[in-house]
């Protein structure tokens, strides 16, 4: 706020002076802009600073109208604001908008508009309050804003990524009975619906957790990582198996169980699998092998790691790096979005786990997880 002194250094006096002019003297020295205006726009006060925000001088803005100071792009929304505060007598608060400078310049302001009632309580005009936003405050504004846009475009890709590998199992499963409409007998037929029935379920769940994600209400549960797995291996079964990949399982059966939430954890194992396919253009092998790391000095918990390895084109060292990058991608326009490593990762972090990735060009690659397993006395959240 301004200096409210009289010059002189009588402290009684100014003490005096707040007090005997207590609120014309504030308003008069507030730091934002206080404006009075009548109910058909005609400005009845104006304090010193909206004469600092807006260049017009007391005796220049007093008895014009509020219009003035309204870029025309704004007429209809400044109606908008006052038929609020005027017919509907609510309180518009900390309203970010443009207003104009007697210099013709464009400034941002934050406005709070007040409805001004007589003894009789009826709405008589408005008082406004006006912030200016600093170059600096308009600047965190403007990039807020682009990070947001950006992390709703991201939030898009992933949605999309997430549910196009369940909704291409479906889609192949259909092709397939489609083909084979005559050949098939009924248990085949019950068997591929059934397994379709269970992706659509899964793509159901993917948006029905990416919501809950945005809501942050998602409830993480004890699950055995083996069980997630093998929902996931279904899923891709057709893909396994027409791109002629063979499945090797080795699963600990005596692992506890971890915390977590089933549908994300599938997406993990459904990108590495995807993945894996891809590279193994000719058919290959997959591995996939489960086991518990125990405790020791170096790691203070006990562990459920899976390892999903494949005999593929493998990694060159110079991208081993990079695959956890969002939109990093090394397959064709409209084959890969490069998006469904850095959901992995996103997902694996979520669950206070870890991922690494070890690749030979030209050999084949293996991602490890790491997940800490839920301790006896452990709840969950
Ligand atoms: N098992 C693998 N073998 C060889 N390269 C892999 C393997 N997994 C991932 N990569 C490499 O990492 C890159 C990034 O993978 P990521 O899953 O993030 O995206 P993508 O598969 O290219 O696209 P999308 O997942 O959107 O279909 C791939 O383009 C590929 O170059
Ligand atoms: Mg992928």
């Amino acid at each position: 706020m301004s200096d409210l002194r009289d010059n002189g250094n009588n402290e009684d006096f100014d003490k005096q002076v707040i007090t005997n002019n207590h609120l014309s003297y504030l308003v008069e020295n507030a730091g934002e802009g206080i404006i009075g205006i009548a109910k058909d726009g005609t400005i009845l006060s104006w304090n010193l600073f909206a004469e600092k925000i807006f260049g017009y001088s007391k005796a220049e803005a007093i008895g014009k109208n509020i219009d003035i100071i309204v870029p025309p792009d704004k007429m209809d929304e400044k109606q908008r604001l006052l038929d609020k505060v005027i017919a509907d007598n609510e309180i518009v608060k900390r309203f970010e908008t443009e207003r104009i400078k007697k210099d013709g310049e464009k400034v941002i302001i934050n406005a709070t508009i007040s409805p001004i009632k007589n003894r009789a309580g009826q709405i008589v005009g408005t008082s406004e309050i006006y912030r200016a936003l600093t170059e600096e405050e308009f600047m965190r504004k403007r990039i807020t804003q682009f990070e947001k846009l950006i992390s709703m475009g991201k939030l898009a890709a992933e949605i999309a990524h997430q549910v196009n590998s369940p909704l291409g199992a479906v889609m192949g499963r259909i092709q397939l009975l489609l083909k084979n409409i005559d050949k098939f007998d009924k248990k085949v037929f019950t068997k591929n619906l059934e397994q379709m029935l269970g992706s659509c379920d899964h793509i159901r769940t993917t948006i029905g957790s990416l919501l809950d994600y945005t809501r942050r209400i998602v409830t993480k549960e004890p699950l055995y990582i083996n069980e997630v797995i093998d929902d996931s291996l279904k899923m891709m079964s057709h893909r396994l198996m027409i791109k002629r990949v063979t499945l090797h399982k080795t699963f600990s059966e005596t692992l506890p169980p971890i915390l977590g939430i089933s549908g994300e954890l599938i997406h993990v194992f459904v990108n590495i699998i995807s993945n894996a396919i891809d590279a193994m253009e000719n058919g290959g092998e997959l591995k996939v092998v489960t086991d518990l790391i125990k405790a020791s000095p170096s790691i203070n918990q006990d562990l459920a790691r899976v390892s999903i390895s494949d005999n593929g084109h493998g990694i060159c060292a110079a991208n081993v790096s990079k695959v956890f990058t969002p939109f990093f991608t090394t397959k064709d326009v409209g084959k890969g979005t490069g998006l469904g490593l850095s959901v992995v990762k996103r997902i694996v972090k979520m669950h206070k786990g870890d991922v690494e990735v070890i690749s030979k060009d030209k050999e084949g690659t293996k991602f490890i997880f790491t997940f800490p397993v839920l301790k006896d006395n452990e709840k969950t959240d």
